[in-house]
């Protein structure tokens, strides 16, 4: 096996620079003369998609599992730990070193067009995914790769647009999850976004590359860009991007000419060499035989999928009735939508649907109702009239390419026009109706509401969806899905809706923390379903919350008090009775999803990690916790609380900064350690709370003080005191 360290001693300046760009779209250069090898790299995330010519839709058939929007909803981490290394097995199988996933970019809006291949709009449930995917795939010898690194939140101008983010803001929602799964699951590679960020593009911004991925994060594996992100070859290989793709390359020219003229250091060059072979270094040394079990992975993404459905409303008439008759209504019902378009774009080995495994099931008559987005006279004829002769309808809606995709953003988050106007009509014919949504992001569902008494909320489910629904509408499984991301009542509620996706240049985060339920809920403001949210066939109970502050652990007890057996996701959400700078009213920092039988209790654990408190004070750059009162809040949404306690917490860090002359006059009375000194001096020349002048004076910067010291009614003598005590110039 070789040395990367000692095969870098080994290169010339041309081999050097070749290694910093792709071979092709899919793989890297080796170095035949020395024994190294090119290897692999494909998408992602939610599957292997290995191209076999130059058609990107021409991949080889591997198990497609559900998009990370709903691995999210599943808020089971062990399964996505499970269902990462089964993909990464599929890789290792077809000689895939690196898998282009998981994606752990933020959703600042519902209409991001790849909502769909991110997990969540809350950084730790997307940092807790990202680290138990990456480890999942890691586990099986095969690199993950974190991307877009950063502020990659839209896809509208995806190649040219700033994002403009304070620091605060970038490192709290959208470095944080890439924080917790570099910490904790160590992956080989990150990919550098397409996007600026504060006006330098992400795959040349030292500050994104070095300050924080490598200095702040500890990062040690490789930085590649995402394909195509390369536009100043030399400013990216200089600011700390190891490897351009895609390849073939064709300005490794300018490289050498900078390296020529000095604008480049050798050590800058081999110090990015050195990440592209300990990267080919690492696919080699745990390259391994697999034999892969295709229908455990296809059952696996059935269990993915029926983990991840989210039931939003049940009138009673779920689970189904096996011995009455069942109209299953809907195009998708034999064409599933089960994935979204573009890059990760997968051709399934054995794609279920729902109508095979309803017809396995129960006797089920099946009407089109639609195609994609359009639904002819003929099409409601028979929809409808198959409502009529049914005891129950199962009607399958949702998004098609043409809505949610790689490449736009979504205009709105409405179900296609034709969908609604065919569940109006059916509901009117026969009231017994479950709705079902196939989409990768939120919606609006207050168009269909009346008209959907149950309803069910299905994401982008992979290959198993079809016979997931089956399992989960005839009641074989309890739903347990609870929602990644808020359902707002409508789009214009959402805190980004003059905003993005900005204009011509740039992108302004000017919602700043306040995102998804950090904003609804602080706002107080009504949502249609609320981030956390989910129903199930059976209830739970919640008693005896504990916390023990010397393994910073929640406890609480939960109990199945229903009939059926069921999993519940235990939710700990931490509220900051008092902080120097404003926080969302709470934020999710902790959750468990576990599994109870009918009248079984369990003792629900959940610890708490050393950010569990802290947020990021830009003027200490770095995550902070402050003394003060903290709630913990244990419950089954965001809105959805059971049981809270308080607690205390001692800490020595500072983070107001102390006010200075530039800051007001009531910055310093409101300061403890300026408010002495300056009533001190006020006192002194007999300025008080009466004199009319007061309470004009508190807005003044304490620089302005002297200027309308003679408005005050001091003398030139009091001046010249106030001056002196106050080291105004
Ligand atoms: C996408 C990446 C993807 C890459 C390779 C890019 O357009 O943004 O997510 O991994 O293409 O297909």
């Amino acid at each position: 096996m070789f040395d990367p360290v000692t095969i870098l001693k080994q290169l010339n300046r041309e081999e050097k620079v070749q290694l910093l760009c792709g071979l092709d779209a899919w793989h890297l250069h080796g170095v035949e003369r020395l024994g190294i090898p090119s290897i692999t790299l494909t998408d992602g995330p939610h599957g292997v998609r290995l191209a076999q010519s130059h058609d990107v839709f021409d991949s080889v058939d591997a198990t497609v599992f559900p998009v990370e929007a709903a691995m999210a909803a599943t808020w089971n981490v062990g399964l996505i730990k499970e269902l990462a290394g089964a993909i990464a097995k599929e890789c290792q199988q077809l000689g895939v070193s690196v898998l282009l996933g998981p994606g752990v970019n933020g959703k600042r809006s519902p209409l991001g067009g790849r909502n769909f291949e991110y997990f969540s709009e809350d950084p730790y449930l997307t940092g807790a995914m990202a680290s138990n995917f990456v480890e999942g795939v890691q586990s099986q010898g095969v690199g993950a790769c974190l991307k877009h690194f950063a502020g990659n939140e839209q896809e509208t101008r995806r190649f040219l647009i700033n994002s403009v983010i304070d620091e605060r803001t970038l490192q709290e929602m959208y470095i944080a999850p890439f924080a917790k799964a570099i910490r904790e699951s160590r992956p080989w590679t990150v990919m550098g976004a397409y996007n600026s960020v504060n006006g330098q593009f992400a795959c040349q911004n030292s500050h994104l590359l070095q300050d924080i991925l490598r200095d702040q994060l500890g990062f040690d594996g490789l930085v590649m860009s995402d394909w195509g992100a390369v536009g100043d070859k030399v400013a990216c290989h200089q600011h700390g991007l190891d490897l351009e793709m895609p390849g073939p390359a064709d300005r490794d020219q300018q490289l050498l000419d900078a390296l020529d003229n000095g604008d480049m250091s050798e050590v800058v060059l081999d110090s990015r060499v050195l990440k592209v072979l300990e990267l080919i270094h690492k696919s080699v040394t745990h390259k391994r035989d697999v034999q892969v079990d295709f229908e455990r992975h296809h059952e696996l993404a059935i269990e993915v999928a029926c983990d991840s459905a989210v039931l939003l409303k049940n009138s009673g008439n779920l689970p189904l009735d096996k011995s009455r008759s069942i109209g299953l209504i809907g195009q998708f019902a034999k064409h599933p939508r089960f994935q979204g378009g573009g890059s990760s774009h997968m051709n399934p080995r054995h794609l279920s649907n729902a109508f095979e495994a309803f017809c396995s099931r129960a006797e089920v008559s099946w009407a089109m109702g639609y195609e994609e987005l359009e639904m002819t006279d003929e099409m409601l004829r028979e929809a409808v009239a198959l409502a009529k002769r049914v005891d129950q309808v199962v009607l399958l809606t949702g998004t098609t390419d043409a809505l949610e995709s790689e490449g736009f953003d979504r205009s709105n988050m409405r179900l296609p026009e034709a969908h609604v106007e065919l569940i109006k009509a059916v509901y009117q014919t026969n009231s017994n109706v479950v709705v079902v949504m196939y989409a990768g992001s939120a919606l609006e569902t207050r168009q269909i509401e009346d008209y959907a008494p149950s309803l069910m909320h299905a994401w982008l489910p992979g290959e198993g969806g079809g016979e997931a629904l089956a399992r989960l509408l005839f009641g074989e499984v309890s739903p347990s899905g609870k929602l990644s991301e808020t359902f707002p009542v409508r789009l214009e509620h959402n805190p980004t809706y003059e905003s993005f996706p900005g204009n011509k240049a740039d992108t302004i985060y000017n919602e700043g923390i306040f995102t998804g339920y950090r904003y609804y809920d602080t706002k107080k403001l009504p949502v249609q379903y609320p981030f956390g949210y989910g129903l199930s066939y059976t209830s739970f109970a919640y008693s005896d919350l504990s916390y023990d502050a010397s393994c910073r652990e929640v406890a609480v007890n939960v109990t199945n008090i229903g009939d059926m057996a069921g999993a519940e996701v235990v939710q700990v959400y931490i509220h900051d009775e008092h902080s120097t700078l404003r926080r969302p009213d709470q934020e999710l920092k902790g959750f468990a999803k576990v599994m109870l039988q009918p009248g079984e209790t369990q003792r629900v654990s959940i610890a708490l990690d050393e950010q569990a408190f802290a947020y990021f004070v830009t003027h200490l750059q770095r995550f902070a916790e402050e003394s003060g009162r903290f709630e913990i809040r244990v419950g089954s949404s965001s809105r959805d609380i059971h049981e809270s306690l308080w607690i205390e917490l001692e800490s020595d860090i500072e983070c107001r900064q102390i006010p200075t002359l530039n800051d007001t006059v009531e910055d310093w009375l409101r300061d403890d350690r300026t408010r002495p000194i300056l009533e001190d001096a006020f006192a002194q020349v007999g300025f008080t709370k009466d004199h009319s002048f007061y309470a004009l004076t508190l807005g003044f910067p304490m620089t302005l003080l002297k200027k309308f010291m003679p408005m005050m009614g001091l003398t030139e003598q009091q001046c010249e005191s106030l001056k002196d005590k106050l080291g105004l110039e």
